[in-house]
């Protein structure tokens, strides 16, 4: 059966999930008024979260709207049932597809045994794999994963995940161990799309780490064979990376964007957790690092306001 990720163009985009960025308020902001990446990632949630007394907290982070499709809810976790419970819940919020985090080095999720440190437990993710299957029933389902917890293990770690057919496999190019230090290993995607090709020909590879330039995601695809590539960081220094015309932006092109974000605010958030995006708006442009210091100085989102006009 063809599901969503096989019908995106080649190459294809993703703008990565992270934990602290792609909230509902930068995804509306990034679909609605900037060059949008094909796909879209929540940030990671906990499964218990979803199946606690967390649960109105929790579910609140999967809150998108129709302009933000297609998008995946990604999960962590360790407990097969609340897989399946979960599974079952983003399945009824209607999201495009389930994702499954593997590749979370913090401490945090790996000394619960989930995030990276499932790489290192096949007969764990196998039961995973199952009960999430048995909950979203024929909702795409995706891995997003690194190439092995301590050392590259690709033809086993990358081997095992494709035997599983999955649907779509994200890979950040490092070892867990590796963090985000040094360079992504790109090479190994030309290993990991052969592995594809004679053990899973129909799961999608999304190539991760790294990726600073819409050229570059052209450059991975012809020489790596990246299906997709997905970009992190890359959005922090240049909001317009999925921009295909690479066009020039005015300073208030620039302002408008932080505008429209600061809009989308939800007032029960920290306001200190924006001014990670005045950073990411107000930048490339004359006067932008003064704008930025008397935004940092700012205590509330009319006080914002007041200084773009
Ligand atoms: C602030 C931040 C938060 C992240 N949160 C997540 C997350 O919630 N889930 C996930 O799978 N990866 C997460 N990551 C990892 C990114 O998705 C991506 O794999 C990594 O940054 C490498 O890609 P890049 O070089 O393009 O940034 C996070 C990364 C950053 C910088």
């Amino acid at each position: 059966m063809t599901n969503f990720w096989q019908k995106l163009p080649k190459p294809f985009t993703v703008l990565a999930p992270m934990e602290g960025v792609t909230d509902f308020a930068f995804r509306e902001t990034i679909s609605r008024y900037l060059p949008r990446p094909d796909v879209l990632f929540t940030e990671f949630t906990n499964v218990d979260g979803l199946n606690s007394n967390g649960f109105e907290k929790t579910i609140k982070r999967f809150k998108f709207s129709k302009t933000q499709k297609p998008i995946i809810a990604q999960v962590w976790g360790t407990n097969p049932k609340n897989f399946f419970k979960s599974a079952k819940i983003i399945k009824d919020l209607g999201f495009d597809g389930i994702d499954i985090n593997m590749g979370c080095p913090d401490r945090e999720a790996v000394k619960t045994g989930g995030g990276a440190a499932l790489i290192k437990n096949t007969k764990l993710v196998k039961e995973i794999i199952n009960t999430t299957r048995n909950g979203a029933k024929n909702l795409p389902f995706s891995i997003k994963t690194r190439l092995g917890y301590d050392r590259i293990v690709t033809d086993e770690w990358i081997g095992f995940l494709l035997e599983q057919k999955i649907d779509a496999i994200s890979i950040h190019l490092r070892t867990a161990g590796q963090k985000s230090l040094g360079l992504a290993n790109w090479n190994e995607l030309k290993k990991v799309v052969n592995l594809r090709n004679r053990i899973s020909p129909n799961t999608i590879i999304i190539g991760n780490g790294d990726v600073k330039s819409y050229q570059e995601i052209i450059d991975k695809h012809n020489e790596f064979g990246a299906d997709g590539v997905m970009i992190g960081r890359g959005i922090f220094s240049n909001s317009w990376i999925f921009d295909k015309q690479n066009n020039k932006h005015t300073p208030q092109e620039y302002k408008e964007i932080l505008i429209k974000h600061l809009n989308l605010y939800d007032p029960s958030q920290n306001y200190d957790t924006l001014k990670k995006f005045f950073k990411m708006y107000i930048n490339n442009f004359k006067g932008a690092k003064e704008l930025r210091v008397k935004l940092m100085a700012t205590k509330n989102v009319n006080e914002a306001l007041d200084l773009l006009k």
